[in-house]
């Protein structure tokens, strides 16, 4: 009766990998349960969390070329922008998001434009407004930038207006540290940098302050809703973003918290269930209206009951 945060179905982004080919329901080795899907198969996948009730999801594209700019990312043609479209044609009520970032489409591994062994800023900015487009004009309802480059937002926001999309929605990755949680994710996407790290363009684990100043330039860019990520690690960034903005706050939960979870589960060492909900339901108590979880579909189903 007093309780002050509950957690619901309408708080859950599922995260969804979509690759090429047919009938592919390739499971990751690090996350337990979580599957590349082709877009056939895909489809299958986002009726049962429809069905559960969970309003969104996350796309992720892993293309068979890659190459140093990325160019399969703002292909209209690509394998989000044909996901896109038949999800949107087979459930039109399902949000659709979509990461903007080239790093699974690059050789490299990097998400930006590399030169002489630097990632560039500036060059990077045309590449993520187009890929947005591309997104956009097959239907999604929100671009995420995933970046960390600096300006994306303006760039895409400018782009998709000029475009005819002002009505497309730009959820910004905000503060995004450069963490060894995403382990698991790069498996998966394939997208582990060939050289270096990230460290030039997203947030150093130690700074807190720095976060209010990206989300704060986000939103002034034209941001519409921003994220912390990870979630776990950083419910005291989750907490001060939600007290010194005004727009909806997310947190990406992300797949090193996953795969952390399920490992002890299996060990036998953790109750999986209740840790699940019990770190849900924290990441939410933290500040976070929406929550990207791989364990959306899970979670979804012990709420239904
Ligand atoms: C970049 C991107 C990453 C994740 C989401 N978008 C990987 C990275 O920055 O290396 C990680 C998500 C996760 O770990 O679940 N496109």
């Amino acid at each position: 009766m007093v309780r002050e945060t509950s957690l619901s179905v309408d708080n859950l982004i599922a995260p969804f990998f979509v690759c090429e080919g047919k009938g592919v329901r390739h499971e990751i080795g690090s996350m337990p349960e979580i599957y590349r899907f082709s877009v056939d198969t895909l489809l299958g996948a986002v009726k049962e969390i429809h069905s559960l009730g969970i309003p969104a999801l996350i796309l992720f594209g892993i293309p068979d070329k890659k190459d140093a700019v990325g160019s399969e990312a703002y292909n209209p043609d690509g394998i989000v922008q044909r996901a896109i479209r038949e999800i949107k044609s087979a459930i039109p009520e399902m949000v659709v998001i979509t990461d903007v970032c080239i790093d699974e489409y690059t050789d490299h591994g990097h998400c930006g434009v590399v030169r002489e062994g630097r990632v560039l800023n500036d060059p990077t900015l045309e590449l993520l407004a187009k890929m947005a487009v591309t997104h956009a004009r097959a239907g999604a309802d929100i671009v995420a930038p995933s970046d960390m480059m600096d300006g994306r937002v303006r760039a895409i926001r400018g782009n998709l207006d000029e475009n005819g999309f002002p009505d497309t929605v730009i959820l910004s990755y905000a503060a995004k540290y450069a963490s060894a949680f995403y382990g698991p994710f790069r498996e998966a996407a394939d997208s582990a940098p060939q050289f270096g790290d990230r460290t030039t363009y997203q947030m150093d684990p130690g700074n807190s302050d720095e976060a209010l100043r990206e989300v704060l330039q986000d939103i002034e860019e034209g941001a519409d809703m921003v994220m912390v990520k990870p979630a776990l690690p950083y419910l005291d960034i989750i907490r001060r973003v939600r007290e010194t903005v005004h727009v909806p706050v997310s947190a990406y939960n992300v797949s090193g918290e996953y795969s952390m979870i399920r490992a002890a589960a299996r060990q036998g060492w953790l109750d999986e269930e209740r840790v699940m909900m019990e770190t849900l339901l924290s990441i939410k108590r933290a500040g976070a209206q929406n929550i990207l979880t791989y364990f959306a579909r899970k979670a979804a189903q012990i709420l239904q009951k």
